[in-house]
């Protein structure tokens, strides 16, 4: 049994074009995926997720660096890559095939065919009713939930999932990403998924690197990096008083119903001891989570302004 992560990306970069036209699409980036986790890849459009991801698979060669799985180097040990399942930007199907038909396809030409997994999957990722009929007609979200069973025919340990959700309307979103969560925790995969919507990956990952221009701005755990931005809405009485006390300690701002208080959870005691001792009456203190929508605007203007 090794003990070597399920992705190890060592300082990989990429430039395409030259002049002009050269585009540093990944810089130097860096990062562990360990066995069993929902680790996401977050970052906006054309920040160089799929370009990363097409390293990853051996789809591209790197400018520098290296991509391992399970310690294989992905280039040199290509027959690693059996042990993963991708969904890449673009998959393309025989149009002129039904959904069901493809997968005996792909199935063929693999070296582990199971029939019935067929059934199992088009149900899973929710075609069972349409598998019969011609790809060609099937929508965006269509051709994405059959590139997801596609993606776990061989049942693979890894799926490397570029943005999955793409195409889907809210409803077919949060299915695969229940499916998502599903995979990991009853069938225990490791699951690398891209994505640009900072809800997607708070409701599925357990970890997130964060990329931006090619470059990952921040990772940790999705909790504890939400956790360190939090503040706390605080209600007193009066308010202007608690304002006044607490403005010498905190960063404070007010909508004249409560105060918005850039302090931790544990000065939580601290503010309320303050508070009472000057004669404010207080109300409540929560704690409120900054959302991974704010939270990411924040380190993306703060890694443009360390530039
Ligand atoms: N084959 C290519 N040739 C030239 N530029 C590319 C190519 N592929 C991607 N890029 C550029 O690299 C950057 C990152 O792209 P991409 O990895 O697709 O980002 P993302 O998947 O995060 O949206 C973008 O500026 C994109 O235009
Ligand atoms: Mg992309």
């Amino acid at each position: 049994m090794s003990t070597a992560p399920a992705i190890h990306i060592e300082n990989l970069s990429k430039t395409f074009g030259r002049g002009r036209k050269r585009v540093e699409a990944v810089r130097n980036l860096s990062l562990d995926v360990h066995s069993g986790q929902v680790y996401g890849f977050l970052g906006p459009n054309g920040a160089g997720k799929t370009t990363t991801i097409r390293m990853l698979l051996d789809l591209i060669r790197p400018t520098q660096g290296s991509a391992y799985v399970y310690g294989q180097h992905v280039r040199r040990e290509h027959q690693v890559l059996r042990r993963v399942g991708a969904l890449v930007e673009g998959a393309t199907f025989y149009g002129f095939l039904s959904a069901r038909r493809n997968l005996e396809v792909f199935a063929r030409t693999g070296d582990r065919y199971d029939p019935r997994r067929i059934n199992a999957l088009l149900e899973q990722v929710g075609l069972a009713g349409r598998a019969e009929q011609r790809v060609k007609g099937y929508s965006t979200g269509m051709k994405q939930r059959l590139g997801l069973a596609a993606a776990l025919l061989h049942d693979p340990d890894l799926l490397i999932l570029d943005e999955p959700t793409n195409g889907l309307d809210p409803e077919g979103m949060h299915e695969i990403r229940l499916f998502i969560r599903r995979l990991a925790d009853e069938q225990g995969k490791t699951i690398f998924l891209s994505s640009h919507l900072l809800g997607e990956i708070e409701q599925v990952c357990d970890r997130v690197a964060i990329i931006n221009m090619g470059e990952i701005v921040r990772e940790g755990a999705v909790a504890t990096l939400l956790e360190g931005q939090a503040h706390l809405r605080v209600e007193a009485m009066p308010l202007e008083r608690a304002a006044e006390v607490l403005r010498a300690q905190w960063p404070i701002s007010t909508n004249g119903t409560w105060l918005t208080v850039q302090a931790r959870r544990e000065e939580i005691p601290q503010v309320v001891r303050r508070l009472v001792e000057q004669g404010v009456d207080v109300y409540q203190v929560a704690t409120q989570r900054q959302t991974l929508e704010e939270y990411f605007l924040t380190v993306v203007q703060e890694a443009v302004r360390h530039d």
